[in-house]
């Protein structure tokens, strides 16, 4: 099959790979039918060289090929979204749709090693397909449900994080798809105030659309913004979907105190240095997560069925499989109005 492969720094290329292998008895094989490119795929990207080789990937929706002897909910023809999280698929946690927190320890993202090869091809192996795929109801979209593989639920967890309580003040910091998502869930919770704060204007723009009140974060002026909208307190619930040292302290710096940070921008630091007096003083919560994604769709489906949460516009730009390269570079520059790219592997 082709796959996309990471080569280098800022290089990836389409290249022949061996076809996609059953993972296990419990696991399936996914013929792809589209694959998204995710803000995570851009870390790995910016770091190729130490990743050179990685088969990229983890938002995927296809067709089940053939189904290992131990799968009982699926079968080859069952068109399905993936979870771009995966763990052991058998002990309690995963049972519960938690694969991040795995008794045996086994979470772990699609596509961001070589032990499990990523979606970003024409066919996939999916570890236990019964708790890690699910058949896509009808009235689902193809984008609905790529946005089900990861994004849609971890702007969802994001949001139930930072303890959003109607009439509170809320800001997301960084609106990128996945922020985009974190600030329409936000909303489910009743704040008063979004603020939504970003340096890329059309991206400003479509949060305004929502509802939210636009802040620009260029030159590191977001959190004074925020600040002084708020009469200096700050707000109750932040949301942090960047991952750079700097939001996350700009997501301290921005919360009212007694108030909730949530972070969902994936930051992999071992020494960043906190901030520990705007922690402590001000009596504030941290929570920071990879998303449990199968634990969502249960909540996420009907809010999608009923429109509560919009997806229209958010794929922004469909390439074929072969121009990878080139939809990587699209995605990485944030230029033209791109939001979201799909990925098609059948051209
Ligand atoms: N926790 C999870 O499970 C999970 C899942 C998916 C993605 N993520 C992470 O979420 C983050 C966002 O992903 P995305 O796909 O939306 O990527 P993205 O790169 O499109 O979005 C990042 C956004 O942050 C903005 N930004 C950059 N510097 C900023 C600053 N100083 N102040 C305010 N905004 C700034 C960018 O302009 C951009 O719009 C990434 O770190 C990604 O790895 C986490
Ligand atoms: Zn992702
Ligand atoms: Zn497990």
């Amino acid at each position: 099959v082709r796959a996309v492969v990471l080569e280098g720094d800022r290089a990836v290329a389409v290249r022949q790979v061996p076809d996609a292998a059953l993972p296990g008895p419990d696991g399936a094989v996914v013929v792809v039918e589209r694959t998204a490119i995710c803000g995570s795929d851009l870390h790995l990207y910016h770091e190729g060289t130490a990743f050179a080789g990685v088969r990229l990937g983890h938002e995927v929706v296809g067709t089940v090929a053939e189904t290992g002897p131990e799968v009982r909910t699926l079968r080859p023809g069952d068109r399905v979204l993936v979870s771009g999280i995966v763990a052991c698929g058998h002990c309690p946690a995963c049972l519960a749709g938690d694969p991040v927190v795995c008794l045996e320890g086994q979470m772990a993202a699609l596509g961001t090693s070589h032990a499990l090869p990523g979606g970003q091809a024409e066919a996939l192996g999916v570890p236990a397909a019964d708790r890690f795929a699910l058949a896509v109801p009808e009235d689902v979209t193809t984008e609905q449900a790529v946005l089900l593989t990861d994004i849609l639920p971890t702007g969802y967890l994001g949001a139930l994080g930072a303890a959003i309580r109607p009439g509170e003040d809320v800001a997301v910091i960084g609106l990128g798809p996945v922020g985009l998502m974190a600030l329409q869930c936000a909303q489910l919770f009743g704040p008063a105030r979004i603020f939504a704060v970003d340096v890329v204007e059309d991206r400003l723009r479509r949060a305004a659309s929502f509802g939210a009140e636009p802040v620009d974060a260029t030159g590191g002026q977001g959190v004074t913004a925020v600040l002084e909208a708020t009469g200096g307190r700050g707000v109750a619930s932040v949301i942090e979907a960047v991952g750079l040292d700097a939001t996350i302290v700009d997501a301290l710096s921005c919360a009212a105190p007694g108030g909730t940070v949530s972070v969902i921008g994936v930051n992999l630091s071992m020494d960043l240095p906190f901030p520990m007096a705007l922690a402590f003083l001000r009596r504030l919560t941290l929570r920071a997560q990879v998303a449990s994604i199968p634990g969502t769709w249960a909540t996420l489906l009907p809010l999608l069925r009923a429109g509560r949460i919009r997806t229209d516009g958010v794929f922004t730009h469909q390439l074929p499989l072969s121009a990878a390269d080139e939809a990587y570079r699209l995605f990485d520059a944030r230029s033209d109005g791109v939001l979201k790219v799909l990925l098609d592997p059948t051209r």
